[in-house]
């Protein structure tokens, strides 16, 4: 395989999938075989990418990273509800237009002073249009900013499923071709061609029209062993043992009904929290006392406690205080074989068991926690005014 030419940023390339791994390693991201082969296509078919998977996988920080990596600038468009074409392609900057309307009055005076009629000004006005819909008065956001930028980018099109699928059709011009038209100036072709990652948390489905274009990977939670090096990687300052249990004990609770599963960087703040308290023994106590750095929800807190004596050890006597409330069943009781990982099953009844899950929660566990956020809250602020705006129809895409 051939390394690509030197770059404008003065990096070669990659030489395969093993190279991307060595790359990305040396910065500080571990990636799989799957992962690398996706980021070595992109970087070969200059093909933009969908990274689809839960909270806090990685999604993110593997833009930034190949940024790192490529020593490309990272230009990143931050996607929320109700997004706009404004905030993510362009915008005319009304304000400078005004400035200068104001500060030429007489010139524009003398220009019309002419005229017998206001529909003669007008049009001796409109000839003057180009002046002022020129690339002077044009605010470039994020998208446009990549395509006319003069020294490469990664572009990062961060949680695209938070914006409405009309953001989606601004995008599609710019993932098949690297061009963004502007009505009143033409085409702009990208000078280099932009890395473009885009991530999802899957809480709508993307359009067929988007996934086309683009080269697609879900992330999921890495294996234990991954988990761990990462893990190490962070210099958390646990020793390895405890953060090989701590580890296990984390794939665990992913099995359990919780609303939101811990990701890797909750792994990894639990192993700096453990660390921090001088924590010399993974005990049932010592996790449920810091449970809370990766469990966000009083009902997910209470799951954990129950499930923390058992996936700490299989075997072991529950305290009462740990135990879950009125649960049931007997103390070692058998949660499923220890290999598949304790408490696989999930739906088990209790005093907050399904009918409540029902009453509250979008059908479908793996939703909830999957997407991070359900329908708990709005997932990001609609700065106001910015709902109500409409896409033009102007756009040919
Ligand atoms: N493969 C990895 N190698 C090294 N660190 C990782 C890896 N995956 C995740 N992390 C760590 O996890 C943290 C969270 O990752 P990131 O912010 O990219 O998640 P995300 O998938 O974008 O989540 P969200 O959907 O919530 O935005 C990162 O800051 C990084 O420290
Ligand atoms: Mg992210």
């Amino acid at each position: 395989m051939t390394a690509e030419p030197t770059t404008p940023t003065g990096h070669t390339g990659f030489a395969g999938v093993a190279d991307v791994i060595d790359q990305f390693g040396v910065h500080g991201y571990l990636a799989d075989e799957r992962l690398a082969t996706t980021v070595f296509l992109q970087a070969a078919l200059e093909k933009p990418v969908l990274l689809e998977g839960p909270a806090g996988v990685g999604k993110t920080q593997l833009a930034k990273t190949l940024a790192e990596v490529t020593g490309r600038r990272l230009l990143r468009l931050q996607c929320y509800e109700g997004q706009d074409e404004t905030t993510a392609l362009y915008e005319w900057d009304y304000g400078r237009q005004l400035l200068y309307t104001q500060l030429m009055r007489e010139k524009v005076g003398a220009l019309v002073a002419e005229a017998p009629d206001l529909a003669s000004a007008v049009d001796l006005l409109a000839d003057q249009e180009s002046a002022f819909f020129s690339e002077r008065f044009l605010a470039a956001r994020p998208l446009l900013e990549a395509i006319r930028s003069p020294e490469p980018v990664v572009l990062l099109i961060d949680e695209i499923d938070r914006a409405d699928e009309a953001l989606e059709a601004v995008l599609l011009e710019l993932l098949a071709e690297y061009q963004v038209s502007v009505p009143e100036l033409g085409t702009f072709v990208a000078v280099h061609t932009p890395y473009v990652i885009l991530t999802s948390n899957n809480t709508r489905d993307l359009s067929a029209a988007l996934k086309r274009r683009c080269l697609h990977l879900s992330l999921d939670y890495p294996d234990a062993e991954r988990e761990l090096a990462i893990i190490r990687s962070k210099q958390t300052g646990l020793a390895d043992e405890l953060a090989r249990h701590l580890v296990e004990v984390v794939r665990g609770l992913r099995q359990l009904d919780l609303r939101k599963a811990p990701s890797i960087s909750e792994t990894v703040d639990w192993a700096r929290t453990l660390a921090v308290l001088g924590t010399k023994e993974l005990t049932a106590e010592a996790l449920a006392a810091t449970a809370h750095v990766v469990v966000k929800y009083d009902r997910d807190l209470r799951r954990t406690l129950e499930a923390l004596p058992r996936l700490v050890d299989p075997n072991a006597e529950v305290p009462d205080h740990l135990h879950g409330h009125g649960h049931g069943h007997g103390h070692g009781h058998d949660h499923g074989a220890h290999d598949h990982g304790p408490g696989t099953h999930t739906h088990d009844a209790g005093p907050d068991g399904a009918a409540e899950r029902l009453a509250k929660d979008k059908p479908g566990r793996h939703d909830e926690a999957y997407y991070g956020t359900g329908n708990l809250a709005p997932a990001r602020a609609v700065p106001s005014g910015q709902g109500a705006r409409s896409f033009a129809a102007r756009r040919p895409f």
